[in-house]
């Protein structure tokens, strides 16, 4: 799963700046992408140096309302995991300043920041060439978790998100941002997802329960990208039950 999405996540790069002269992706936090992280700056995997290091722009989907050495921060574990180990040029990587005392300023400030960065005017918005995404056994994406009213923002970019359970704040990219990317790849493992990837793959649409199921972009593509525990409720891969006994003549 893990170099499948380096594949991917090598060729988008190589396309982007081929078209464009620039490869812009927001990553995840979380365990499951540092895996990924890791292998892309590896210098004794082929990845890394297939990669435009110099012309990658990186910001972040979502991240917790902490400094950045915090251990908790989503930007320290990429920095550390990928960008501090590969040629990735300081200005080059963008990431929230989770320090600010107020969440709602760190969230503004990111949003102005996206702005900024992709010249956006009026009602327009940032296209990532790739989202990087990963996925809670609750069915939260980002920092888009059930119940919140974030998972149906339709006009700020950036927003804070208090999260009762952890009794703090996370700042995270909204729908309307995240949906605009040209590429979504979600990386999944785990048995402990399987039930819920079942239910935001195949159950009815209720982003409000499984707010994975907000993300559809319009006008990109999406890929899954999950392993054989995380896949295991999923039909089309489950497994055929071994044969039943053979009748005697
Ligand atoms: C975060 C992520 C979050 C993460 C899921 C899955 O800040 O933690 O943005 O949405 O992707 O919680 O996390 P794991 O990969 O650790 O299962």
């Amino acid at each position: 799963m893990i170099r499948r999405a380096a594949g991917e996540f090598v060729e988008l790069a190589q396309s982007a700046v081929h078209r464009y002269g620039r490869f812009t992706v927001a990553l995840s936090g979380g365990s499951t992408p540092k895996g990924l992280y890791e292998i892309l700056s590896d210098p004794t995997q082929t990845f890394r140096e297939q990669i435009p290091w110099e012309k990658a722009h990186f910001f972040w989907g979502d991240e917790r309302h902490v400094p950045p050495e915090h251990k908790d921060s989503n930007y320290r574990m990429a920095a550390e995991a990928m960008l501090f180990q590969a040629p990735v040029p300081e200005e080059n990587i963008h990431r929230v300043r989770g320090e600010e005392t107020e969440a709602w300023t760190a969230a503004s400030d990111y949003e102005a920041d996206l702005k900024s960065f992709f010249q956006v005017k009026g009602r327009g918005l940032p296209r990532f060439d790739l989202v990087l995404l990963g996925m809670g056994a609750d069915g939260h994406t980002a920092s888009l978790f059930p119940g919140t009213d974030v998972v149906f923002e339709a006009r700020r970019m950036v927003v804070p998100v208090w999260l009762e359970t952890s009794e703090a704040y996370r700042i995270t990219m909204t729908p309307p941002v995240l949906n605009n990317a040209a590429r979504i790849i979600f990386l999944l493992a785990g048995e402990e997802k399987a039930a819920t990837l079942q239910s935001v793959c195949h159950g009815e649409f209720h982003p409000e329960i499984y707010p994975a199921q907000i993300i559809s972009p319009p006008n990109g593509r999406l890929l899954w990208l999950v392993d054989k525990g995380a896949a295991a409720c999923l039909p089309e891969f489950k497994r055929p039950s071994p044969p039943g006994p053979v009748p005697s003549p």
